[in-house]
């Protein structure tokens, strides 16, 4: 009998339970402890933390945590858009100190949030909390020398979190591979490692996504990695706008893909139903869609370009804020077969309408006459004969699409 699909995320179920757990990093971490126990005695009563995307701020400080025995208040950059919202999360519970004396660390995840949110209100929210604070303040950033962030640096001291090497990668990768026997090969591990660029989680996505229904990394998977990258790229995107719940997260999330908007609206479509399991927060995230489609139209229709903006908004932070709770499970995403056909289809039939729009107007016929009776000989006569070919070119002023959809 096979075993049952493991849907829990592999990096929920093996983050690091203790600060021993966490590879590398040995440094940054006795520094944020020492900073925890003697954050009175402190002259900045914050630390910010900060390294690459994925490798290991928030689980560390979780599990420094946990070792300590302290609380955590996690507050989120949204809280900060106005003094209101972060008073209400944080403001008694960061003044009083409790009566019994567990310690707490107030942790502001993301503060590169505040300045995707194009909102000076936040970081000087921020400030003043960590003015007032009685409890150690812990903020994470990937990228610190944001500009807006530069009042913190009189506050807060910086801790870095060094890109891992491959090596330490290396390493998580294995012993998640023992604890869920799976077989592989070193140098196949050590080469989705290398991949990963120190990128934890997203090395353990990879791998968990490579393995998980065969529970054998197979050299062709990792070999087929190098095509995966878009796909990569794009689904990473998903995980953020499906998973984030601060909409200001979401937002960048298409900025850095290879797809262009077009083809992320169908990988959302395809994918939406798989995370969204609560009928009412599909629906509402299908009709934050349509409207991202409207607005498609509107810029097509009309070169609206400033529309732009709104379809991509809608469709990052929208699609995030349309849901009231986030699937905590682990989604393989698939490309959708149907619509890509459809739209692929839809490309082509384009290319032929421009192509019979070129030759009708020098033929003094119509585009359908054309496209029925003119274009199948021009088709061949393009393939045949290389001088006919340069001479339609040049006549029908065909682009390297239009000729490469001729002859193809
Ligand atoms: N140094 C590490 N040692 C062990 N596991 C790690 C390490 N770094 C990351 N991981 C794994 O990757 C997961 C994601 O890490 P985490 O969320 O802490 O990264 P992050 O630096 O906070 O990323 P982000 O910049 O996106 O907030 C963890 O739950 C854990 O499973
Ligand atoms: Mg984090």
């Amino acid at each position: 009998m096979q075993a049952p699909l493991d849907h829990k995320p592999w990096t929920i179920k093996y983050q690091p339970r203790t600060a021993k757990d966490v590879q590398g990093h040995d440094e940054a971490l006795t520094n944020i402890k020492t900073f925890i126990l003697n954050y009175k005695n402190q002259e900045k009563k914050a630390v910010l933390i900060h390294g690459s995307v994925g490798s290991g701020k928030t689980c560390s400080i979780y599990a420094i945590a946990k070792d300590l025995n302290y609380e955590i208040i996690e507050v989120n950059a949204s809280d900060f858009r106005n003094a209101d919202g972060i008073n209400a999360t944080v403001g008694n519970a960061s003044r009083q100190l409790s009566l019994f004396a567990r310690g707490k660390i107030i942790l502001v995840d993301e503060v590169d949030g505040l300045s995707g949110t194009n909102d000076r209100g936040g970081v000087s929210a921020l400030s003043s909390l960590i003015e007032k604070s009685y409890y150690p303040i812990i903020c994470t950033a990937a990228d610190a020398y944001d500009d807006k962030l530069k009042p913190l640096k009189k506050i807060c001291s910086f801790i870095e979190f060094k890109t891992l090497p491959y090596t330490s990668v290396y390493k998580i990768l294995k012993d998640i591979c023992s604890k869920e026997q799976i077989l592989f090969n070193e140098m196949d591990l050590k080469s989705l490692a290398r991949k990963s660029a120190g990128d934890v989680r997203g090395a353990i996505n990879d791998l968990q996504s490579l393995v998980q229904d065969k529970k054998i990394l197979q050299t062709e998977a990792i070999d087929d990695l190098g095509d995966r990258e878009k796909v990569e790229s794009i689904f990473n995107a998903l995980v953020k706008i499906f998973k984030a719940s601060d909409a200001s997260i979401a937002n960048t999330a298409l900025d850095y893909v290879a797809e262009d908007l077009d083809e992320s609206v169908l990988w959302i479509d395809e994918n939406l139903p798989k995370e969204y399991t609560n009928p009412a927060d599909l629906a509402a995230a299908y009709n934050v869609l349509s409207k991202a489609n409207v607005y498609k139209g509107r810029i097509r229709r009309r070169e609206h370009w400033r529309f732009l903006v709104y379809q991509t908004t809608l469709m990052t932070a929208g699609i995030a804020a349309a849901k009231t709770e986030k699937n905590r499970e682990f989604i393989k995403y698939s490309p959708t077969q149907r619509l890509l056909k459809i739209w692929r289809a839809n490309m082509r039939y384009g290319l032929r309408k421009e192509i019979a729009a070129k030759i009708a107007v020098k033929t003094h016929t119509s585009k359908k006459e054309t496209i029925q009776n003119t274009l199948p000989f021009v088709s061949i006569m393009m393939k045949k004969n290389k001088a006919m070919k340069s001479a339609f070119i040049n006549e029908f002023e065909l682009t390297d699409d239009e000729v490469g959809f001729l002859i193809g």
